[in-house]
């Protein structure tokens, strides 16, 4: 049996790139094995946030997991800070990695570029992550692939922990998409779409209303060839579109290369933003219902106390083997 772990960082409001990259995968793998999701505050702290937004992106997070499907009696969902083994554990995990390796990650070196001021966290981000993957013994990681490089950190220092200390954690692998892993920005397709891009033409948040996308898609950067083809070394931007619409549509690239043969992008774009639109809807729907609800926090708190369960048990075993005392 497959054992599932992914988290997702309290940000604000999330993509189309979150959603095709990792999220929707989340729902699917529920019938493949154990899955456990987790609303990743703790590294949201790695870029200060303000306490009280924090706490409102945290439960709107934990809305739009319950909203894109994800249902709490096939998975585990809970918030990082309230299972306290995640940040004791990734002490440890920073007292076995090296500042070399976490220096390299190109996550750290892009968000420290050009900043005043830069927090440890930011830093030892990847020992938390990996503190994160092994407390449950997790064989998977669905992620998308920005996060490559952090999980090869987390299979590097539990491949050290055990040589030096005694098996103790399972080795994991991460679940990357061949197609979906790495959504571009509308605007510019050598980018990866984000949040945090100060256009925000540049991306679809899973919120953004019918008219707002098709706005967005309609501006999107395409090429001058006019053929819809997917190329990605030559036309990054019109085959990130493709992407997309497979990803929503569940169609091949292959259906919907032939559907717009010798028809040019503006009957293509439009009918993109059908499918986004048609995509989002329920999840909106769904969003607003979860928001308003009072069973939010209980499922937050059984989730926290089930995840527990769990993390105990590979804390102990992790304390004892690296010689901390215990009674
Ligand atoms: P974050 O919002 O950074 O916590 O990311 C949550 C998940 O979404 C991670 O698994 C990321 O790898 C994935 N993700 C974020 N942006 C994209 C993107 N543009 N394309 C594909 N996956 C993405
Ligand atoms: N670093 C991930 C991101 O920014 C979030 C994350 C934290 C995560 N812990 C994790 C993802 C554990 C997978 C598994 O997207």
């Amino acid at each position: 049996m497959k054992q599932i772990f992914s988290g997702v960082q309290p940000s604000g409001s999330f993509t189309l790139g979150n959603y095709i990259g990792a999220m929707k995968r989340f729902v699917d793998l529920q019938t493949e094995g154990n899955c456990i999701y987790c609303i990743v505050n703790l590294h949201s702290l790695t870029v200060p946030k303000d306490p009280a937004l924090l706490r409102e992106y945290t439960m709107q997070l934990a809305a739009m997991y319950l909203s894109i499907g994800i249902d709490p009696e096939k998975a585990i969902l809970f918030i990082q800070s309230q299972v306290p083994e995640h940040a004791e554990l990734g002490w440890l995990m920073q007292c076995t990695g090296y500042i070399g390796e976490l220096e390299r990650m190109t996550q750290y070196k892009d968000k420290s570029e050009g900043k005043d001021v830069v927090t440890g966290g930011l830093l030892t981000y990847p020992a938390l992550m990996a503190a994160d993957i092994l407390l449950y013994n997790t064989t998977h990681v669905p992620v998308g692939e920005d996060q490559k490089q952090h999980l090869e950190f987390t299979r590097d220092v539990a491949e050290r922990f055990n040589r030096k200390y005694g098996e103790t954690f399972v080795i994991p692998e991460p679940m990357i998409q061949q197609f979906g892993g790495r959504i571009m920005s509308l605007d510019d397709p050598t980018k990866k779409m984000s949040k945090s891009n100060p256009n925000a033409g540049s991306y679809i948040a899973l919120l953004d209303d019918a008219k707002t996308i098709e706005k967005k898609i309609k501006r999107a950067v395409t090429d001058s060839e006019g053929a819809v083809r997917y190329d990605k070394e030559n036309k990054p931007a019109v085959s990130n579109l493709l992407t997309i619409y497979a990803a929503c549509s569940s169609e091949s690239i292959e259906t919907i290369v032939n559907r717009y043969e010798g028809r040019g992008y503006g009957d293509f774009k439009k009918d993109l933003a059908e499918v986004v639109v048609t995509t989002l809807a329920p999840i909106q729907q769904e969003y607003t219902r979860w928001m308003e609800s009072p069973e939010l926090s209980d499922i937050l708190k059984k989730g926290a106390e089930r995840a527990s369960a769990l993390a105990t048990v590979t804390m102990d075993k992790a304390r004892k083997n690296m010689g901390l005392v215990t009674f």
